[in-house]
């Protein structure tokens, strides 16, 4: 039998216990398993437990270590970032690494074989303990998810990732895991060199135990399967000729992917780079120095601040998903770019859809999209065609309101008119069950205006999606005075389990997304009439971080449907959103932007074109130096003041909710950390002296919200 000995100390209190060290037959096993917790992260409580197991590991003589965790489909999902936010100062970091370092080096330097059997998330801090190992095995469960993904949290891997993982697999591999933050699946680590073997998950010990057979690991790459270039690649990342080769091209490339707005992975570069010039532990060394430094910088703090929002607004969310009721069948009402995107999602997420236009040709293009999308991921390895066969089988093409007799659940998104959307609720209400949830996609049109016309109002809800659907996170639920908790809750539900990000705002022209993305266009279009040239306008926003200029967005949405959604904000809102004439003239030209070949730029073919000279007739334009930062600056100005009033009027009252809706509705640069994180930065008082000078200039549309000059009156801030 085997036998087995349990060295936990018997006086610590059990609940506080963040793992079990036993030992079987000479191997020992060491489980991590935080209490209380959905995930294992690298917590200093577990650190601690750790360094005094490494001290008995040191001296016994084991046959292996195997590490491993005890809550299935996770393995160890990174340091704790609670606790790295919360630490009072750099020192206090320091020394955690240093602790962190000297820990992981004790556990390579054990007399014996080091494994780590991997099943589920191992990222970041938990990569960086299974790469201590000598070897690593890991499960081919999709929930094993491997990689470094720091920089994302404006960091880089502090616990030795920057220099065991280019050591272990070359160079080029691990600048390209290290500077994206990717996450591996376990076939692709194994190809790579990161994990040995691979394994099912219910033959996770067998595997570690047959690896540990192979004793300690000798010094020396693992490079996989990897291919000559990546070899070449990394013999130049050691010669001389690594400068230009290997490290330039990774620095122009993020330079390129980030504008320089991310320090992180300029960083990750520069210590893989000096660090492979040292031994290890310089390396580490030279590692926590750029670590530390990071870790204070505003753009770590904003990309942390952003996670934290993210899981607090994803939180809120689940907690009311709760209480919604089960859907099977949904149904999608028109199928165009919007509804063929949202059947798409729906049927990935395993819904059975019913996708329902007027004629068969608009329901073919419909379709047709849908196929499409399905096809570029059984491209990119994310479905085998059998499952590809399998969604377009859950997705049931219609003409005839028939097949909604059985449906628990129906999007909306026809045209854009309420009378359309009416008649369309109304011939729903009479083919499928009483108790139909109406989810309308409108982007301009109140709820309420449509819900009036429903014999059950309190089933009818907005579901704002964007677009591209398949691509954009955010997802925008717009509840009205009668909307039932019930309709509510079940609407976040399907939102979530087709992998939104959802926030839940109030009904009111342009909700928040659209009513304060109105006005950011609008002076951007304002910048343009004073005498800036199209594409210095789209320059000076895209070096601020915005992904696009605001022009370009615009002939993206379509000239048509801006001016449409203007219109409805200028009618609200009065002068205050008036629409500048420049959007007037380019309508009356025929311009719709992109998809009509022609708006602020010229489209062939659907690629673009220079900027159309013939705007600035229709302008009546003369050049005028209208400066980059003038132009930022009053756009982010407007929509900061529009966000305001949105609170003002509470459609929208959670800072949370602002800014992760406003960084994953309309991309707002994220190193920001939000709009209202921005302004908190800035400080308020600063914020409404700028709002009064460009009113002082500009007019009326700048008079700063009530709400700001309280908040600068009093000191306060909208983050705590
Ligand atoms: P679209 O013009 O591409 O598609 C509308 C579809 O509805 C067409 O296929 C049309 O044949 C169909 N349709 C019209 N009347 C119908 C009826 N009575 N029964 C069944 N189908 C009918 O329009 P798009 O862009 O997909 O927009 C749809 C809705 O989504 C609109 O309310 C729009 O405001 C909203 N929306 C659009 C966004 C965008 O970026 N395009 C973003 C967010 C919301």
């Amino acid at each position: 039998m085997a036998r087995s000995k349990d060295s936990e100390s018997k006086s610590a209190d059990a609940t506080e216990i963040p793992g079990r060290l036993q030992v079987e037959e000479g191997i020992a096993w060491l489980t991590i398993d935080l209490p209380g917790k959905k995930v294992n992260t690298l917590s200093s409580v577990f650190m601690a437990w750790f360094d005094q197991r490494l001290t008995e590991l040191a001296t016994a003589d084991h046959q292996a270590l195997i590490l491993r965790s005890g809550k299935p489909g996770t393995f160890v999902a990174g340091a704790d970032i609670e606790e790295l936010k919360a630490a009072k100062d750099v020192a206090e970091v320091q020394e955690l690494l240093r602790l962190g370092h000297a820990m992981l080096l004790r556990l390579s330097a054990l007399p014996y074989p080091v494994v780590a059997a991997i099943d589920g998330a191992c990222l970041g801090g938990g990569l960086e303990l299974a790469l201590a190992a000598d070897w690593r095995v890991a499960t081919e469960s999709p929930k094993t998810k491997i990689g470094l993904p720091e920089v994302q949290l404006g960091l880089i891997p502090g616990l030795g990732g920057t220099q065991r993982l280019p050591r272990l697999i070359g160079v080029p591999a691990a600048l390209d895991i290290i500077l994206t933050g990717k996450q591996l699946t376990a076939k692709k680590a194994l190809n790579l060199g990161i994990v040995d073997e691979i394994c099912h998950p219910s033959s996770l010990s067998e595997a570690a135990l047959r690896v540990a057979a192979r004793g300690k690991r000798k010094k020396g790459k693992s490079i996989g399967k990897q291919g000559l270039a990546a070899k070449v690649g990394d013999l130049l990342a050691h010669s001389p000729l690594g400068d230009k080769v290997v490290y330039d091209k990774a620095r122009s490339g993020v330079q390129k992917q980030t504008k320089g707005h991310y320090p992180a992975p300029f960083a990750a570069i520069e210590v893989i780079q000096d660090g492979l010039g040292m031994s290890l532990e310089k390396g580490l060394e030279r590692e926590s120095e750029a670590f530390v430094e990071l870790v204070v910088s505003d753009v770590a703090k904003n990309l942390m601040g952003i996670f934290f929002m993210k899981n607090a607004v994803d939180a809120r969310a689940a907690a009311l998903a709760k209480k919604g009721r089960p859907v099977e069948r949904a149904a999608v009402l028109g199928a165009g770019l919007m509804g063929a995107g949202i059947a798409q999602g729906l049927a990935y997420k395993g819904y059975s859809v019913a996708l329902k236009d007027r004629d068969f040709e608009s329901l073919g293009r419909g379709v047709h999209y849908v196929a499409e999308r399905f096809e570029e991921l059984r491209k990119r390895r994310r479905y085998n065609e059998v499952q590809v066969k399998e969604a377009m089988a859950r997705l049931h093409p219609t003409i005839e309101y028939g097949p909604l007799e059985h449906v628990d659940f129906v999007v909306e998104a026809v045209f854009e008119d309420l009378k359309v959307k009416r008649q369309v609720l109304a011939e729903t209400e009479a083919a499928a069950p009483v108790d139909l949830i109406f989810a309308t996609n409108t982007s301009t049109i109140p709820i309420a205006d449509i819900a009036s016309g429903s014999r059950n109002p309190e089933n009818v809800i907005g579901m704002h999606f964007f677009s591209p659907v398949h691509k954009m996170p955010l997802l925008e639920i717009i509840r009205h005075p009668k909307v039932s908790e019930k309709t509510l809750a079940t609407t976040v539900a399907v939102g979530r389990a087709m992998g939104k990000t959802v926030i839940v705002v109030e009904d009111g022209p342009g909700f928040y997304v659209n009513r304060v993305l109105g006005p950011y266009i609008q002076e951007a279009l304002w910048c343009l009439t004073e005498g800036a040239r199209i594409e210095e306008v789209d320059a000076a926003l895209s070096r601020w971080g915005w992904p696009v200029g605001a022009l370009t967005l615009l002939d993206e949405v379509g000239l048509d449907v801006g001016y449409h959604a203007a219109k409805v904000m200028a009618e609200h809102f009065g002068d205050r959103l008036d629409m500048p004439s420049a959007l007037q003239n380019l309508i009356d030209d025929g311009r719709k932007g992109r998809k009509g070949g022609k708006g602020f730029y010229l489209y062939d073919d659907g690629e673009r074109q220079g900027p159309d000279p013939k705007v600035y007739d229709l302008l009546g334009w003369t050049e005028s130096s209208v400066p980059a930062d003038e132009i930022s600056e009053r756009c982010w100005l407007q929509m900061l003041n529009e966000v305001a009033r949105a609170m003002e009027d509470q459609i929208i009252t959670n800072p949370e909710d602002v800014d992760i809706g406003i960084i994953f509705g309309v991309g707002f640069p994220a190193f920001r950390g939000g709009i209202l994180r921005l302004a908190d930065h800035v400080g308020l008082e600063r914020v409404v002296e700028r709002l009064r000078h460009w009113e002082s200039l500009k007019g009326h549309r700048f008079t700063p919200a009530p709400m700001l000059v309280e908040m600068a009156r009093t000191g306060a801030t909208f983050h705590a």
